[in-house]
């Protein structure tokens, strides 16, 4: 490689915010957080609804010390480029302590960082210089679960008198013949034999991630103190892990939506998260909108809003797990949208995202990650950003980042490599197996982000804890950042949008051409501005159902630069307008 024609990423980014003074001024007209007036405080100005959520997977974010593992000083070196892309906070996953049985996700200690992401202090760094480029850092509270290091399991797990004991969910039972047939989500059975004890635990993910029991009530108390300690720290809010799945009641049956789950977040919320101007977002696989509208409530009782996947999971069939693969049905995918934003229309508040750390990249996924990556990676943005919600960017995600097809050995997700043993023990076909995790696997989501083409793509100096997606020389972010028609410099004009007109907040949703079998078309409206979102999202032309395009108001953003108001579109082709309604005094 020549070494002398690698632009770095910080040179680049150098150069984008030379140009771009505007944006960096605008961006510094924004409050600080922790001046709250009056106003901010009713629902209707809550600043994370017109806030975008950027998610870092801390270990494939940045590196800074040549471990090949990113890290919170990682983060810090990168917080001119989030600012430059405009986002409003970072969802952080977890980055306590934790012996990474799931990367983080089962804690050993809630009020510690892990050695490997950096220290206390990093963290308190991060939080104040995120403060000076406008972001606030939301942190990841795994709560339905811990790690069977953490001190409140090695207790628990020494007598039945124990005080801790209580803290988990135990049964009684004789070796081999378990409590019942539940399952783990990560294969294998839901309980767990403690010889030393003659008892059974519970965990719904992996052995090494005991069920807290909530319905103990020190053990609540012991939460509630831990997550003010965050708030004290100056934390923006924070995200809950799989929240719909703590009230569990396993002797029936009963792992997400226990009877006393909105209990549980009603004395949850009071206990901490109203004290203070926080955004609260829950992970609630089990949601449907009547759920939703309970979590997210305006009357500020729950959270701020609900992270739920109907629209993700649109080709799961009842019965099948993800593993099985089936095709994607873009009527419902319509039907879900459509649902969703009129249903929580002044009644609730969705998430709006693609993607996650646990979500195969959207581009390889309902876009084309090859001849059109470009034009379906903006078209997803731009159908997602219209939306009523907090959009949600998921590192890579702002640079059209695509799936990666590895050999087993390369995969490092304990979910993956269990669904692996586990098919091959049941007899399924290698490839086959390869195939499922090739197209839902969560690695797809946690190869390293690709800052520029340079060696390890400038994500370390060291190895990297898991192999850089090949495809770095071509998509990276040193070169979009240069690139006026970069995926990017979209993402980057969809959050200014966002921030400039209120129809993307309040505006209500009205879903057009239902029956279009190619195009996803819909308006958002509100008293000044009507909004018009089309998008083709196939990679052949298609006609324009729409009656007469002229009409469509000013052309606020595209993904193909010599837009016309013809009745065509071309491949993935979306197109975003604004018609004033002419009602501005
Ligand atoms: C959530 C997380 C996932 C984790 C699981 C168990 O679904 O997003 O990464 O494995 O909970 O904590
Ligand atoms: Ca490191």
């Amino acid at each position: 490689m020549d070494k002398m024609s690698t632009k770095t990423y910080s040179a680049a980014l150098k150069l984008v915010k030379e140009s771009d003074s505007r944006f960096i001024n605008g961006a510094s007209d924004r409050k600080e957080h922790g001046a709250m007036t009056e106003k901010d405080k009713t629902y209707q100005n809550k600043w994370w609804k017109n806030a975008v959520i950027y998610q870092i997977y801390p270990r494939s974010f940045a590196d800074s010390n040549g471990d090949g593992i990113g890290d919170l000083k990682g983060i810090i070196s990168k917080l001119d480029y989030l600012e430059t892309l405009g986002i409003d906070a970072v969802w952080l996953s977890p980055v306590c302590k934790s012996p990474q049985d799931d990367n983080g996700y089962d804690i050993s200690d809630y009020q510690d960082i892990d050695p490997m992401f950096g220290t206390l202090q990093d963290m308190e760094t991060l939080i104040k210089e995120a403060e000076k480029h406008h972001i606030r850092i939301i942190m990841d509270l795994v709560l339905n679960h811990s790690s069977d290091e953490h001190p409140w399991f090695q207790e628990a797990k020494k007598s039945k008198e124990n005080p801790y004991h209580d803290y988990y969910v135990w049964r009684d039972g004789t070796e081999g013949t378990l409590p019942n047939d539940m399952r783990a989500a990560f294969g294998g059975p839901a309980w767990e034999w403690v010889p030393e004890i003659q008892q059974y635990y519970f965990h719904q993910f992996s052995v090494k991630q005991p069920d807290l029991n909530w319905e103990n009530p020190k053990l609540r108390r012991e939460i509630y103190d831990m997550i003010n300690w965050w708030i004290g720290k100056g934390v923006g809010g924070f995200r809950l892990d799989v929240i719909d799945q703590i009230a569990k009641e396993p002797d029936r049956g009963i792992t997400g939506n226990g009877p006393r789950l909105h209990e549980f977040l009603r004395e949850l919320s009071k206990e901490t998260f109203q004290k203070a101007d926080l955004v609260t977002v829950g992970e609630a696989w089990g949601a449907d909108t009547e759920l939703a509208k309970l979590y997210s409530n305006p009357d500020n009782s729950e959270l701020s809003m609900v992270f739920q996947f109907e629209h993700i999971c649109l080709d799961q069939v009842p019965g099948k797990e993800k593993w099985d693969l089936a095709p994607l049905p873009f009527p419902k995918l319509k039907e879900v949208f459509d649902r969703w934003q009129t249903s929580l229309y002044e009644k609730g508040w969705n998430s709006l995202f693609w993607n996650n750390h646990d979500l195969p990249r959207i581009v390889s996924r309902w876009g084309n990650d090859e001849k059109y990556r470009v034009e379906s990676a903006k078209m997803l943005a731009i159908l997602l950003h219209g939306l009523q919600g907090t959009p949600y960017i998921y590192q890579g995600e702002e640079l059209g980042m695509t799936n990666i097809q590895y050999e087993i050995e390369d995969y490092r997700d304990i979910e993956t490599l269990n669904l692996y043993r586990e098919r091959l023990e049941k007899g399924y076909d290698k490839e086959e197996i390869l195939r499922s995790i090739h197209a839902k696997g969560r690695d797809n989501a946690r190869t390293p982000m690709q800052w520029d083409d340079g060696e390890n793509a400038g994500f370390t100096t060291g190895k990297p804890w898991i192999k850089i997606n090949p495809n770095y020389k071509e998509i990276n972010a040193a070169e979009q950042i240069e690139d006026e028609n970069s995926i990017f410099k979209c993402y980057q004009k969809l959050i200014r949008l966002r921030k400039e007109y209120p129809v993307f907040v309040d505006g209500e949703f009205r879903m057009l051409c239902k029956e279009d079998e190619a195009v996803f078309a819909y308006t958002r409206e509100d008293k000044d501005f009507r909004l018009l979102v089309i998008c083709n999202f196939y990679d052949r032309t298609t006609a324009n159902p729409l009656k007469k395009p002229e009409d469509s108001g000013k052309l606020l953003i595209s993904n193909y630069k010599d837009t016309d108001r013809t009745g065509i579109l071309r491949p993935y082709e979306a197109r975003m307008y604004l018609m004033d309604k002419g009602n501005a005094t």
